[in-house]
Protein backbone atom coordinates (compact mmCIF):
# COMPACT_ATOMS: atom_id res chain seq x y z
CA UNK A 1 0.00 0.00 0.00
CA UNK A 2 2.92 2.29 0.87
CA UNK A 3 3.95 1.90 -2.36
CA UNK A 4 1.38 2.49 -4.11
CA UNK A 5 0.59 5.86 -2.07
CA UNK A 6 4.00 6.81 -2.76
CA UNK A 7 3.86 5.89 -7.10
CA UNK A 8 0.83 7.70 -7.25
CA UNK A 9 1.89 10.89 -5.19
CA UNK A 10 4.61 10.77 -7.68
CA UNK A 11 2.25 10.61 -10.58
CA UNK A 12 0.54 13.62 -9.71
CA UNK A 13 2.76 15.78 -9.33
CA UNK A 14 5.19 14.78 -12.03
CA UNK A 15 2.27 15.56 -14.28
CA UNK A 16 1.31 19.43 -12.80
CA UNK A 17 5.48 20.05 -12.15
CA UNK A 18 6.15 19.09 -16.20
CA UNK A 19 3.15 20.71 -17.63
CA UNK A 20 3.23 23.86 -19.32
CA UNK A 21 6.66 24.77 -19.03
CA UNK A 22 8.33 25.56 -22.42
CA UNK A 23 10.44 22.62 -22.78
CA UNK A 24 13.93 23.25 -24.62
CA UNK A 25 13.52 27.27 -25.11
CA UNK A 26 15.76 27.96 -22.32
CA UNK A 27 18.46 25.22 -21.85
CA UNK A 28 19.65 26.44 -18.67
CA UNK A 29 15.96 26.85 -16.85
CA UNK A 30 14.77 23.58 -18.44
CA UNK A 31 17.98 21.76 -16.73
CA UNK A 32 17.53 23.91 -13.52
CA UNK A 33 14.19 22.63 -13.57
CA UNK A 34 14.85 19.12 -14.58
CA UNK A 35 17.04 19.10 -11.66
CA UNK A 36 14.75 20.47 -8.83
CA UNK A 37 12.06 17.87 -10.37
CA UNK A 38 14.46 14.87 -9.72
CA UNK A 39 15.99 16.94 -6.06
CA UNK A 40 12.21 16.81 -5.14
CA UNK A 41 11.09 13.12 -5.71
CA UNK A 42 14.36 11.96 -3.51
CA UNK A 43 13.07 13.88 -0.96
CA UNK A 44 9.26 12.59 -1.12
CA UNK A 45 10.87 9.28 -1.04
CA UNK A 46 13.31 9.69 1.96
CA UNK A 47 10.63 11.78 3.80
CA UNK A 48 7.87 9.33 3.21
CA UNK A 49 9.86 5.82 3.48
CA UNK A 50 12.17 7.01 6.37
CA UNK A 51 10.76 9.76 8.31
CA UNK A 52 6.81 8.99 7.76
CA UNK A 53 6.35 12.30 6.54
CA UNK A 54 3.08 12.87 4.39
CA UNK A 55 4.21 15.16 1.03
CA UNK A 56 1.07 15.72 -1.03
CA UNK A 57 2.06 16.89 -4.36
CA UNK A 58 -1.44 19.31 -5.15
CA UNK A 59 -4.92 19.87 -4.15
CA UNK A 60 -7.96 21.99 -5.56
CA UNK A 61 -10.12 23.52 -3.05
CA UNK A 62 -13.46 24.42 -4.98
CA UNK A 63 -14.40 27.67 -2.79
CA UNK A 64 -17.71 28.80 -4.68
CA UNK A 65 -19.62 26.54 -7.11
CA UNK A 66 -20.95 29.95 -8.08
CA UNK A 67 -19.79 31.24 -11.73
CA UNK A 68 -20.36 34.22 -13.41
CA UNK A 69 -20.19 31.75 -17.01
CA UNK A 70 -22.33 29.04 -17.68
CA UNK A 71 -20.08 26.75 -20.29
CA UNK A 72 -21.47 24.30 -21.93
CA UNK A 73 -18.19 21.87 -21.82
CA UNK A 74 -16.87 22.76 -18.37
CA UNK A 75 -15.21 19.70 -17.59
CA UNK A 76 -16.05 20.27 -13.77
CA UNK A 77 -19.73 20.49 -14.45
CA UNK A 78 -20.31 23.53 -12.57
CA UNK A 79 -22.77 24.29 -15.51
CA UNK A 80 -25.13 21.47 -13.98
CA UNK A 81 -25.12 22.47 -10.65
CA UNK A 82 -28.99 23.17 -9.29
CA UNK A 83 -29.11 26.54 -7.03
CA UNK A 84 -29.97 24.42 -3.48
CA UNK A 85 -26.46 22.95 -3.91
CA UNK A 86 -24.84 26.16 -4.62
CA UNK A 87 -22.07 27.44 -2.07
CA UNK A 88 -19.69 29.87 -0.99
CA UNK A 89 -17.36 28.93 1.73
CA UNK A 90 -16.93 31.47 4.71
CA UNK A 91 -13.34 31.75 5.60
CA UNK A 92 -14.11 29.41 8.46
CA UNK A 93 -15.87 26.64 6.27
CA UNK A 94 -12.31 26.79 4.35
CA UNK A 95 -9.84 27.01 7.37
CA UNK A 96 -11.71 24.22 8.75
CA UNK A 97 -11.60 22.10 5.71
CA UNK A 98 -7.63 22.94 5.08
CA UNK A 99 -6.97 22.61 8.48
CA UNK A 100 -8.11 19.30 8.90
CA UNK A 101 -6.88 17.97 5.33
CA UNK A 102 -3.64 18.86 6.35
CA UNK A 103 -3.61 17.76 10.34
CA UNK A 104 -1.22 15.25 9.42
CA UNK A 105 0.59 16.14 6.57
CA UNK A 106 4.07 17.82 6.70
CA UNK A 107 3.70 19.64 2.79
CA UNK A 108 1.23 20.43 0.52
CA UNK A 109 3.66 21.14 -3.04
CA UNK A 110 0.53 23.00 -4.78
CA UNK A 111 -3.07 24.33 -3.45
CA UNK A 112 -4.89 25.34 -6.41
CA UNK A 113 -8.28 28.01 -5.42
CA UNK A 114 -10.92 27.10 -7.65
CA UNK A 115 -14.48 27.45 -8.58
CA UNK A 116 -16.85 28.52 -10.11
CA UNK A 117 -15.77 31.69 -10.10
CA UNK A 118 -13.47 31.92 -7.04
CA UNK A 119 -13.72 35.99 -7.29
CA UNK A 120 -17.09 35.85 -6.43
CA UNK A 121 -16.11 34.47 -2.95
CA UNK A 122 -16.50 37.48 -0.14
CA UNK A 123 -14.23 35.65 2.01
CA UNK A 124 -11.40 35.47 -0.86
CA UNK A 125 -9.08 37.71 0.59
CA UNK A 126 -9.16 36.11 3.66
CA UNK A 127 -8.77 32.54 1.77
CA UNK A 128 -5.84 33.68 0.47
CA UNK A 129 -3.77 35.12 2.99
CA UNK A 130 -4.40 32.07 5.72
CA UNK A 131 -2.76 30.14 2.41
CA UNK A 132 -0.28 32.37 1.71
CA UNK A 133 0.90 32.58 5.23
CA UNK A 134 0.35 28.73 5.71
CA UNK A 135 4.01 26.86 6.03
CA UNK A 136 2.96 23.95 5.15
CA UNK A 137 2.19 25.05 1.75
CA UNK A 138 4.89 25.93 -1.30
CA UNK A 139 2.47 27.19 -3.56
CA UNK A 140 -0.75 29.09 -4.35
CA UNK A 141 -2.56 29.03 -7.84
CA UNK A 142 -5.89 31.03 -8.32
CA UNK A 143 -7.22 30.33 -11.39
CA UNK A 144 -10.02 32.43 -12.90
CA UNK A 145 -12.46 33.12 -15.71
CA UNK A 146 -11.08 36.53 -16.25
CA UNK A 147 -14.30 38.06 -16.00
CA UNK A 148 -13.70 39.84 -12.97
CA UNK A 149 -11.32 42.22 -11.80
CA UNK A 150 -8.58 41.47 -8.87
CA UNK A 151 -9.21 43.95 -6.41
CA UNK A 152 -6.44 46.30 -5.43
CA UNK A 153 -6.47 44.74 -1.77
CA UNK A 154 -5.91 41.12 -3.39
CA UNK A 155 -3.25 42.12 -5.89
CA UNK A 156 -1.43 43.74 -2.07
CA UNK A 157 -2.06 40.20 -0.81
CA UNK A 158 -0.65 38.42 -3.19
CA UNK A 159 2.32 41.30 -3.17
CA UNK A 160 3.17 39.93 -0.21
CA UNK A 161 4.23 36.55 -1.10
CA UNK A 162 5.50 36.77 -4.66
CA UNK A 163 7.49 33.55 -4.54
CA UNK A 164 4.59 31.32 -3.67
CA UNK A 165 1.55 33.42 -5.78
CA UNK A 166 0.55 32.40 -9.04
CA UNK A 167 -2.73 33.68 -10.90
CA UNK A 168 -3.79 31.37 -13.59
CA UNK A 169 -6.08 33.40 -16.11
CA UNK A 170 -7.71 30.74 -18.26
CA UNK A 171 -7.68 32.42 -21.59
CA UNK A 172 -11.23 32.59 -23.20
CA UNK A 173 -10.38 35.20 -25.53
CA UNK A 174 -10.39 32.90 -28.55
CA UNK A 175 -14.30 32.94 -27.97
CA UNK A 176 -15.66 36.29 -29.45
CA UNK A 177 -19.11 35.99 -27.35
CA UNK A 178 -17.58 36.93 -24.48
CA UNK A 179 -15.46 39.78 -25.62
CA UNK A 180 -17.30 42.51 -24.11
CA UNK A 181 -17.47 40.35 -20.81
CA UNK A 182 -13.60 39.49 -20.46
CA UNK A 183 -10.87 41.48 -18.97
CA UNK A 184 -8.29 38.79 -19.10
CA UNK A 185 -5.22 41.07 -20.69
CA UNK A 186 -6.34 43.87 -18.47
CA UNK A 187 -5.71 41.42 -15.63
CA UNK A 188 -2.62 39.80 -17.19
CA UNK A 189 -1.01 43.27 -17.34
CA UNK A 190 -1.96 43.86 -13.88
CA UNK A 191 -0.54 40.69 -12.63
CA UNK A 192 2.90 41.96 -14.65
CA UNK A 193 3.02 45.23 -13.21
CA UNK A 194 2.88 44.03 -10.01
CA UNK A 195 5.47 41.25 -10.53
CA UNK A 196 2.64 38.33 -9.75
CA UNK A 197 3.70 34.93 -11.83
CA UNK A 198 0.65 33.88 -14.26
CA UNK A 199 -0.51 30.74 -15.89
CA UNK A 200 -1.76 31.99 -19.68
CA UNK A 201 -2.10 29.42 -22.30
CA UNK A 202 -2.09 31.90 -25.58
CA UNK A 203 -3.45 29.01 -27.66
CA UNK A 204 -5.65 27.28 -25.38
CA UNK A 205 -9.03 24.72 -27.06
CA UNK A 206 -10.95 22.83 -24.82
CA UNK A 207 -12.11 19.38 -24.90
CA UNK A 208 -15.79 18.49 -25.00
CA UNK A 209 -17.34 17.24 -22.10
CA UNK A 210 -20.32 14.27 -22.71
CA UNK A 211 -23.01 14.10 -20.69
CA UNK A 212 -22.95 12.24 -17.10
CA UNK A 213 -23.90 8.59 -17.90
CA UNK A 214 -23.30 5.10 -16.60
CA UNK A 215 -20.69 3.38 -18.84
CA UNK A 216 -21.19 -0.08 -17.98
CA UNK A 217 -17.83 -0.90 -17.35
CA UNK A 218 -16.86 -3.90 -15.25
CA UNK A 219 -14.75 -3.52 -12.18
CA UNK A 220 -11.59 -4.52 -13.94
CA UNK A 221 -12.33 -2.38 -16.61
CA UNK A 222 -12.88 0.36 -14.13
CA UNK A 223 -9.87 -0.13 -12.63
CA UNK A 224 -8.37 -0.01 -16.40
CA UNK A 225 -9.88 3.42 -16.79
CA UNK A 226 -8.77 4.86 -14.21
CA UNK A 227 -5.01 3.46 -14.44
CA UNK A 228 -5.24 4.96 -18.00
CA UNK A 229 -6.53 8.17 -17.00
CA UNK A 230 -5.08 11.47 -17.89
CA UNK A 231 -6.90 13.37 -14.56
CA UNK A 232 -4.50 13.85 -11.55
CA UNK A 233 -6.77 17.07 -9.84
CA UNK A 234 -6.99 15.73 -6.10
CA UNK A 235 -10.23 17.81 -5.11
CA UNK A 236 -12.28 19.38 -2.67
CA UNK A 237 -15.61 20.39 -3.41
CA UNK A 238 -18.68 20.02 -0.54
CA UNK A 239 -16.28 19.62 2.40
CA UNK A 240 -14.81 16.02 0.93
CA UNK A 241 -11.38 15.29 -0.64
CA UNK A 242 -12.10 13.66 -4.19
CA UNK A 243 -9.71 12.04 -6.64
CA UNK A 244 -11.02 14.17 -9.33
CA UNK A 245 -13.80 17.16 -10.00
CA UNK A 246 -15.93 15.07 -11.48
CA UNK A 247 -16.06 12.19 -9.06
CA UNK A 248 -16.94 15.38 -6.65
CA UNK A 249 -19.79 16.42 -9.04
CA UNK A 250 -21.08 12.52 -9.25
CA UNK A 251 -21.31 12.81 -5.82
CA UNK A 252 -22.87 16.21 -5.12
CA UNK A 253 -25.95 14.94 -8.17
CA UNK A 254 -26.36 12.03 -6.25
CA UNK A 255 -24.86 10.00 -9.04
CA UNK A 256 -22.20 8.30 -7.42
CA UNK A 257 -23.90 4.89 -7.09
CA UNK A 258 -26.19 4.14 -10.31
CA UNK A 259 -27.70 1.11 -9.30
CA UNK A 260 -27.80 -1.60 -6.16
CA UNK A 261 -26.37 -4.25 -9.55
CA UNK A 262 -23.24 -2.13 -9.51
CA UNK A 263 -22.44 -2.89 -6.26
CA UNK A 264 -23.28 -6.07 -6.17
CA UNK A 265 -20.59 -6.05 -9.28
CA UNK A 266 -18.18 -4.61 -6.81
CA UNK A 267 -18.50 -7.00 -3.87
CA UNK A 268 -15.82 -9.33 -3.39
CA UNK A 269 -13.39 -6.68 -5.89
CA UNK A 270 -13.26 -4.26 -3.47
CA UNK A 271 -10.68 -5.12 -0.41
CA UNK A 272 -11.68 -3.84 2.69
CA UNK A 273 -9.36 -0.95 3.23
CA UNK A 274 -10.68 1.04 -0.20
CA UNK A 275 -11.40 4.78 -0.06
CA UNK A 276 -13.27 6.66 -2.65
CA UNK A 277 -13.33 9.88 -0.74
CA UNK A 278 -12.27 11.73 2.81
CA UNK A 279 -14.58 13.75 4.74
CA UNK A 280 -12.84 16.72 6.17
CA UNK A 281 -15.18 17.65 8.74
CA UNK A 282 -12.34 16.44 11.47
CA UNK A 283 -8.38 15.80 11.14
CA UNK A 284 -7.83 13.42 8.45
CA UNK A 285 -5.25 10.50 10.22
CA UNK A 286 -2.08 9.57 7.70
CA UNK A 287 -3.49 6.06 7.60
CA UNK A 288 -6.54 7.54 5.65
CA UNK A 289 -4.48 9.43 2.87
CA UNK A 290 -1.99 6.54 2.38
CA UNK A 291 -5.34 4.01 1.64
CA UNK A 292 -7.14 7.17 -0.37
CA UNK A 293 -4.37 7.24 -2.19
CA UNK A 294 -3.61 3.58 -3.15
CA UNK A 295 -6.88 3.06 -4.13
CA UNK A 296 -7.46 2.21 -8.21
CA UNK A 297 -10.82 1.19 -7.66
CA UNK A 298 -12.96 4.43 -7.52
CA UNK A 299 -16.66 4.29 -8.44
CA UNK A 300 -16.38 7.41 -9.78
CA UNK A 301 -14.80 5.80 -12.94
CA UNK A 302 -17.93 3.72 -14.16
CA UNK A 303 -19.75 7.57 -14.92
CA UNK A 304 -16.62 9.06 -16.37
CA UNK A 305 -16.11 9.37 -20.06
CA UNK A 306 -12.80 11.84 -19.93
CA UNK A 307 -10.48 9.39 -22.22
CA UNK A 308 -12.99 9.19 -25.27
CA UNK A 309 -14.02 13.16 -24.61
CA UNK A 310 -9.91 13.73 -24.97
CA UNK A 311 -9.93 11.97 -27.87
CA UNK A 312 -12.86 13.91 -29.85
CA UNK A 313 -12.18 17.13 -31.62
CA UNK A 314 -10.72 20.14 -29.62
CA UNK A 315 -13.53 23.31 -29.53
CA UNK A 316 -13.31 26.95 -28.78
CA UNK A 317 -13.56 27.50 -25.00
CA UNK A 318 -16.48 28.48 -22.46
CA UNK A 319 -18.82 28.42 -25.40
CA UNK A 320 -22.15 29.32 -23.53
CA UNK A 321 -25.34 27.41 -23.21
C1 LIG B 1 -13.62 24.52 -14.01
S1 LIG B 1 -12.60 25.92 -14.22
C2 LIG B 1 -12.83 26.81 -12.70
C3 LIG B 1 -12.12 28.13 -12.67
C4 LIG B 1 -12.70 29.26 -13.52
N1 LIG B 1 -14.10 29.31 -13.48
C5 LIG B 1 -12.21 29.17 -14.94
O1 LIG B 1 -12.98 28.92 -15.84
O2 LIG B 1 -11.01 29.42 -15.12
C6 LIG B 1 -11.00 25.26 -13.98
C7 LIG B 1 -10.17 25.05 -15.21
O3 LIG B 1 -10.78 24.04 -16.02
C8 LIG B 1 -10.60 24.38 -17.37
N2 LIG B 1 -11.64 23.72 -18.18
C9 LIG B 1 -12.96 23.73 -17.96
N3 LIG B 1 -13.59 23.00 -18.90
C10 LIG B 1 -12.65 22.53 -19.73
C11 LIG B 1 -12.67 21.71 -20.89
N4 LIG B 1 -13.79 21.23 -21.39
N5 LIG B 1 -11.50 21.42 -21.51
C12 LIG B 1 -10.33 21.89 -21.00
N6 LIG B 1 -10.23 22.66 -19.89
C13 LIG B 1 -11.38 22.98 -19.26
C14 LIG B 1 -10.74 25.90 -17.38
O4 LIG B 1 -10.18 26.51 -18.52
C15 LIG B 1 -10.02 26.28 -16.10
O5 LIG B 1 -8.65 26.51 -16.33
S1 LIG C 1 -15.23 26.46 -16.98
FE1 LIG C 1 -16.87 27.97 -17.31
S2 LIG C 1 -18.71 27.22 -16.18
FE2 LIG C 1 -16.89 26.02 -15.54
S3 LIG C 1 -16.27 27.03 -13.71
FE3 LIG C 1 -15.02 27.93 -15.35
S4 LIG C 1 -16.14 29.68 -16.15
FE4 LIG C 1 -17.54 28.52 -14.81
Amino acid sequence: MNQLFYKRCLRIYALHSLQGKNWGKRYAKTVAHILRFILRIARLKFEFYFLGNIYLPYIEIVITTRCTLKCKHCSNYINTIEEKYQHSLTFEEFKQQLDNLLANVKKLHVLKIFGGEPLLDKDLDKILRYSLTNKKISNVVLTTNGTMDISDKLISIMKEHPEKMCVNLSNYTSNKELSSRLKTIDLLNKCKENSISTIFDENLLWTETSEIKYSGRTPKEIREYFLNCILTCTHVINGKLYPCPKAGIYDLRNLYLPSLQIINDWKGWLWEGTIEKIDLSAPVKKETLVRFYSNSDYLACGLCSIIEDALKKKVIPAIQE
